[in-house]
């Protein structure tokens, strides 16, 4: 930039960015979102959510121009889009998705300002490791439609009476639990070494009475000692430096069983411009100062003595790639 007005119209331009963010968020908070399910007056939903009407008229209004919702004279009504959400699982999802976002990057700046930035995924406020457990849900489904159909013997194998899931740094379990939902016979083993979301992870296990099924240790993944165990395994690259998931590769490589899978994934996005830049300072804020591009990780997976070995296809326009290999039969 050759000037202080360009700086001051990128300011502005975040400036937007920002506040749109915060103001879908407040709708999805306040239950603006929920209140849309039928065309209503900002008055009307001030009313069923106890906030001014006012301020609902200026919030919906953001979010037209956003283009979620849709306004016919003093009426709003979701689009189809915003729709699809207008559920309970949708709004968990809005919310976690939004939580993050806004808690992850504030607790970055926050760390900034008192000069103690660090590597690594380790919050500790209940409420962002909920949010991650929340999105980690989604990885369920992606894992059943475009995994569990492509990846040779694994359908029958979740579906079998021992079937068993590694889930490294299991969170909150978000992951683990909906996947054991998913999978009816399915018993999964969560690591989780750090001591907040363990305590999330139990106490989740516990309230969705699937204490006998998932299983959650307070280990790392360099600890694991379990042999011939599992038919799926998922170890998470991007929140491991790269030491780490080079130790991760060789204990769950001997902790599968004979044809199990293995699922990894790439945050790392290689080339010049904003989205790859914010890859990849995601990829390192949670853990891998190195962000390895999806090849990259997929030759590490080769080079741990997993085959056949590639690249899958993940979910469009998500930043995360997703890397699968297989421990010989
Ligand atoms: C983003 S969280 C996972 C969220 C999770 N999928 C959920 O459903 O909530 C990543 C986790 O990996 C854990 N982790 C970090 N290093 C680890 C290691 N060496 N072994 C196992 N877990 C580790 C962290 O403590 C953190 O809780």
């Amino acid at each position: 930039m050759e000037n202080r007005e360009q700086v001051l119209g990128l300011l502005g331009t975040l400036s937007e960015s920002v506040w749109s963010a915060s103001a879908l968020s407040a709708a999805v908070e306040a239950g603006f979102v929920e209140a849309l399910a039928a065309p209503a007056t900002a008055a009307e939903i001030g009313a069923r959510t106890d906030a001014p009407t006012v301020l609902v008229e200026r919030v919906l209004d953001v979010l037209v121009a956003l283009g979620v919702v849709r306004r016919t004279g003093d009426r709003f009504e979701a689009t189809p889009g915003l729709a699809t959400f207008q559920n309970p699982n949708g709004i968990d999802y809005l919310k976690a998705d939004l939580r993050a976002l806004l808690l992850q990057s504030g607790a970055f700046n926050s760390a900034a300002k008192r000069r103690q930035l660090e590597i690594g995924w380790r919050f500790t406020d209940p409420e962002i490791l909920q949010a991650q457990g929340t999105l980690s849900k989604a990885a369920t489904e992606m894992i059943s439609k475009l995994m569990v159909p492509n990846l040779e013997g694994l359908a029958d194998r979740l579906a079998g009476p021992d079937a068993a899931l590694l889930d490294v740094g299991c969170g909150a379990a978000g992951f683990a639990i909906s996947v054991a939902e998913a999978y009816p016979t399915l018993k999964v083993v969560g690591l989780e070494p750090a001591p907040a979301p363990l305590a999330e992870a139990r106490r989740n296990v516990e309230a969705a009475g699937l204490g006998d099924r998932v299983e959650v240790r307070n280990i790392t993944v360099q600890a694991l000692a379990d042999k011939d165990a599992f038919d799926l395994a998922w170890l998470p690259q991007m929140f491991l430096p790269r030491a780490v998931f080079a130790e991760g590769l060789r204990t769950v490589r001997a902790a599968l069983r004979p044809g199990g899978w293995l699922l990894t994934a790439s945050m790392g996005v290689p080339g010049e411009g904003l989205k790859p830049a914010l890859a990849r300072l995601r990829a390192t804020l949670w853990g891998n100062t190195e962000a390895p591009d999806a090849e990259a990780v997929l030759a590490e997976v080769r080079a741990a003595g997993f085959e056949p070995a590639m690249i899958a296809p993940g979910p469009p326009n998500a930043i995360i790639r997703p890397i699968v290999g297989r421990r010989p039969l």
